[in-house]
């Protein structure tokens, strides 16, 4: 397809897909997480987003596969699991059964994407590879037919509340570009918002993670609605 034509028609795909917001119970009130997360749900949210975090791939410490497993009778909205350890492959089956629907590993995180990724799809769900603001686009070009799902980071993993890398914009319209046909989600991650949320749509993203946007006030559905 000529490029033109390209932009001609993902324009009009672009305006008609409708945008998938997955609330990140990072920003939560971890007393009461499992009310969070019915309220999350109850407020209208496509999905729930998990920052996993060890203190070692990133200077933070969250939750582990224990957390996930006690929420998930909370809800039956899909867990979407971003796995910020390192290393990550020990640890794919444990959030599996905790119910996890996709687990999305860090390009970095481990010596062998390609084998991270089979070993995801083999357990039996959706696999998901995380690129950080300055990872290339090239690093995942030899995988894109073992992923589901590509998370664009538009801060540096490891908080929420930080300030959006507005070069994100570009590099999802590149990687829109690079996917073509395949069934693959783009997902973006880190200081998403209603002042971005559209340039982001219109950039080709599928999915919105947000954490500080969706908790900043207790009207989540206003604040999810915001984000669409
Ligand atoms: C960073 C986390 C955050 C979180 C969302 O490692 O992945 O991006 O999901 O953070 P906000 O929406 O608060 O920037
Ligand atoms: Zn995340």
């Amino acid at each position: 397809m000529l490029a033109s034509e390209y932009d001609k028609y993902s324009d009009i795909f672009k305006m008609t897909r409708p945008i998938k917001i997955a609330p990140s119970v990072l920003s939560a009130d971890f007393s009461r997480l499992g009310q969070e997360v019915e309220a999350l749900e109850k407020a209208g949210a496509d999905l729930i987003h998990f920052d996993v975090m060890d203190g070692h791939y990133v200077p933070n410490i969250t939750i582990g596969p224990q957390v996930i497993k006690s929420l998930r009778s909370f809800t039956r909205l899909k867990f979407d699991v971003h796995l910020m350890i390192q290393p990550v492959n020990p640890f794919l089956e444990a959030f599996v059964k905790a119910g996890a629907d996709s687990l999305t590993v860090h390009i970095d995180a481990g010596p062998h994407l390609h084998r991270s990724l089979a070993h995801i799809r083999h357990l039996g769900v959706k696999a998901g590879v995380a690129l950080n603001p300055a990872t290339s686009l090239e690093d995942i070009r030899y995988v894109l037919d073992d992923l589901d799902l590509v998370l664009v980071m538009s801060v540096n993993p490891g908080f929420g509340g930080q300030s959006f890398i507005p070069q994100t914009c570009d590099k999802i319209l590149a990687l829109k570009k690079m996917i073509g046909g395949r069934p693959i989600q783009i997902e973006v991650d880190g200081g998403v918002s209603p002042e971005n949320a559209g340039d982001l749509k219109r950039a080709g993203a599928d999915i919105l993670v947000a954490g500080t946007s969706v908790f900043k006030t207790r009207d989540y559905k206003k604040n999810i609605e915001a984000l669409r």
